[in-house]
């Protein structure tokens, strides 16, 4: 006797936007169905036209509140304040813990089963004024850049596996020696040489612009967990770099939160170390290929 099920095929949906787009062979930007190994099933933005497309929305790191140190909405660094016993804060760039949704992406953190999950060679990152709805995210957007090296094939396939091999953690290593992998980026909207118009001044000195970087640390062993746009090359990283550790020396712990020390001189004044009111409202995406 045949069992029923023997011809029967599985439901099925995309794992990646990558692999959407291989099916349909061309597709819109916009919100898709995907699917984790597991079977869970997830909505999220895929950009189908960039370079090519095929690029999978796994992540927004959002600003709540700036006078927020290291409290709640303060997901890819630490909810639970400044704190020395809690080095590695919320653990959000090595862990599986999901949050947020793609509607909501610029209004709150999102995080999806993607970014564990897809296996890519290449991130794409935007920077998008908060409150946007997803029709709006590409067009007016602050910045687009994607890399091409296929670095992330170095580095297990996502950020979920780079960062176990990079921990962002309070005094896993010391500024410079132990930062890790940068990438070259090229930009798809605007470019590098209007970034010191959003990070603060004092804050050219600190990088080299046209790279994506991860793990950063500063003069005081805090833990930066991504350096959009720039490679840092010197050690006052909490101004360039956004989400961490859980734990931030410097100012009793002004600069512990998902934009570290983007207000270090005043919210948004984009005078001193201080980034200006527009990157300061923005979130970065990060998107796989
Ligand atoms: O990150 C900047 C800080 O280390 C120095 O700040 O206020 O002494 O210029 P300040
Ligand atoms: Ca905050
Ligand atoms: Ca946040
Ligand atoms: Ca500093």
């Amino acid at each position: 006797t045949s069992n029923k099920l023997d011809n029967c095929k599985p439901v099925s949906y995309p794992k990646s936007c990558k692999e959407l787009l291989h099916l349909y062979g061309c597709l819109p930007d916009g919100l898709y169905i995907l699917s984790s190994s597991s079977g869970a099933t997830y909505l999220t933005f895929c950009d189908m036209t960039t370079n090519g497309g095929g690029w999978t929305l796994v992540a927004s790191i959002h600003e709540n509140n700036m006078y927020g140190k290291c409290t709640v909405g303060d997901r890819w660094s630490s909810q639970q304040e400044n704190n020395q016993n809690v080095p590695e804060g919320d653990g959000s760039w090595s862990n599986k813990v999901t949050f947020g949704t793609v509607e909501a992406a610029t209004s709150d953190d999102f995080k999806n089963p993607g970014y564990y999950e897809i296996t890519a060679q290449d991130m794409s990152v935007w920077h998008v004024p908060n409150e946007l709805s997803v029709d709006q995210w590409k067009e007016k957007s602050i910045f687009r850049y994607h890399t091409e090296n296929n670095f992330l094939n170095q580095y297990g396939g996502n950020l979920y596996n780079l960062y176990k091999a990079y921990p962002v953690r309070y005094k896993a290593g010391a500024c410079k020696t132990n930062n890790g992998p940068s990438s070259p980026i090229v930009y798809d909207h605007g470019n590098a040489g209007s970034l010191p118009k959003f990070y603060g001044p004092s804050t050219t000195i600190e990088y080299e612009p046209g790279y994506i970087s991860f793990r950063a640390f500063n003069n005081e062993q805090a833990a930066l967990a991504l350096c959009s746009g720039v490679k840092p090359v010197g050690c006052n990283v909490e101004h360039i770099c956004i989400g961490g550790g859980g734990f931030f020396p410097e100012g009793g712990g002004r600069q512990c939160g998902d934009f570290a020390g983007f207000d270090w001189d005043g919210y948004g004044t984009h005078n001193g170390w201080s980034a200006s009111k527009e990157i300061t409202e923005s979130v970065v995406m990060l998107f796989y290929r």
